[in-house]
């Protein structure tokens, strides 16, 4: 038997959210992405509901927001503008997406163009403006050139200052009445929102909040993808928020099993192998030990599958050998990453886990350094698990709290030497 690098040239295992034409790829998403085609098709005809797609880091939230994108483009009455939140996002940004968003969707160029008067950042005049439009043909409609005369004013004022929630509203409001007066009335108008997890946590709260008129009125939709505890942040702040998003429609990706592990090496291999077929060159047992060593977290899966299949290219197979070599390595680093977006009382409560082994909440309030009551240490505890960081089992009357793998060697480690 020859070696794996003489069938397998490329390693097609790469970490990056799954594309529109990638949709193929996606394992164990069959219930969401049905309910998201209803929803959108439902949108399609006049009847938009915000939708929310929660998730640990790495489950695949970018991956269905890039699908739920695609699925939108295929419906002629729905306009959509795209916003990824960073650090650095703030309202002037989410501003100028709308506008280039959409009207580029009404005319490929007009949204660039006005755009462009927006980034000079000094006010323009409205001969200025009407030179630059020159060249697109609907801008020959009088009534037109003066509503996007009116916008660009408007969104000039606004991005010299925070937007309050008025001034999103009446900048899509003022965008809706150009798609109607190019004869596309919307049926619908979609926000799509990805927090980008933990890089926005705060921030997103902020962001959305100025964005909240929009959320209660046809015909905008919001559709957010983020964290677990997007709900109970938010609740925190805006308690009506919450409302604006229907139970049946908070979609929580859940992890991987075994045979969405089986199913994504097979689809991933499917790529570029040459000959075989199946998971091979991953012997059996690795299926098992992805899955455990993962926690079914898509992103582990392929780091790992990824890290061994580079390692033993030079062998006729992978074995458990190799993937747990390879998880010890990823998991560790990834453990890493993890530990360091939290705060200090989270980063206190995995510590104590991580010393102690498995808690209830009242053993690790008594364990703790903090002084916080049961409740509010019950509260943290529940954030961890939102975002994946650890397991509650329900033990008789008590709630018995695990780190999950990769932060529970990491934090391991931290203890040890200190
Ligand atoms: N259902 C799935 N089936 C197969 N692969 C998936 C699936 N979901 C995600 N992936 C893969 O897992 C990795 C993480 O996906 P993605 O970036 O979409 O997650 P995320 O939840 O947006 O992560 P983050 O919280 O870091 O933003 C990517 O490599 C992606 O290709
Ligand atoms: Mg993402």
């Amino acid at each position: 038997m020859g070696n794996i690098s003489d069938y397998i040239e490329v390693d097609p295992f790469s970490d990056n959210p799954l594309t529109a034409d990638e949709v193929n790829l996606l394992v164990n998403r069959e219930e969401v992405r049905k309910r998201i085609g209803d929803l959108i098709h439902s949108a399609s005809h006049g009847f938009p509901q915000n939708i929310a797609i929660l998730g640990e880091d790495g489950i695949g939230k970018t991956s269905m927001i890039n699908f739920i994108e695609a699925k939108m483009k295929l419906y002629n009455g729905l306009f959509f503008s795209r916003i990824n939140l960073a650090e650095g996002t703030e309202s002037r940004t989410m501003v100028k997406s709308l506008i280039g968003n959409l009207l580029n969707q009404l005319d490929l160029g007009l949204g660039s163009k006005v755009l462009y008067h927006l980034k000079l950042g000094k006010k323009v005049s409205r001969e200025e403006m009407l030179k630059r439009l020159k060249g697109i043909e609907i801008t020959q409609n009088k009534q037109l050139k003066e509503s996007l005369f009116n916008i660009l004013s408007y969104s000039q004022a606004v991005t010299e200052k925070k937007a309050s929630p008025e001034d999103f509203y009446e900048i899509l409001e003022m965008l809706r009445e150009v798609l109607e007066l190019m004869g596309r009335k919307p049926k619908a108008i979609i926000i799509l929102i990805d927090e980008g997890q933990y890089v926005a946590r705060s921030h997103s709260v902020d962001l959305l909040q100025q964005m909240r008129l929009i959320f209660q009125k046809k015909p905008y939709m919001l559709v957010v993808g983020g964290s677990p505890d997007l709900f109970s942040r938010f609740g925190q702040v805006e308690p009506t928020f919450n409302n604006l998003f229907p139970e049946q429609n908070r979609l929580r990706l859940t992890p991987l099993e075994y045979q969405h592990v089986k199913e994504l090496l097979e689809k991933r291999l499917g790529l570029v192998r040459k000959k075989g077929s199946g998971i091979d060159p991953f012997e059996t047992e690795c299926i098992e030990r992805l899955l455990h060593l993962s926690d079914g977290n898509p992103r582990y899966v392929i780091r790992i599958a990824s890290e061994s299949l580079q390692h033993g290219r030079d062998q006729n197979s992978i074995t458990t050998r190799e993937i747990e070599r390879a998880s010890s390595l990823i998991v560790r680093e990834m453990g890493r990453d993890r530990f360091d977006r939290l705060n200090e009382d989270e980063r206190e409560i995995i510590l104590t886990l991580a010393r102690h082994g498995s808690l209830s909440i009242t053993d690790i309030q008594k364990n703790s350094d903090s002084n916080y009551d049961l409740s509010t240490f019950g509260r943290k505890v529940r954030t961890l698990s939102d975002r994946g960081y650890l397991l509650v089992k329900i033990r008789g009357n008590k709630r018995i709290c695990h780190l999950k793998r990769a932060i529970y060697k990491y934090a391991k480690e931290l203890v040890q030497f200190a």
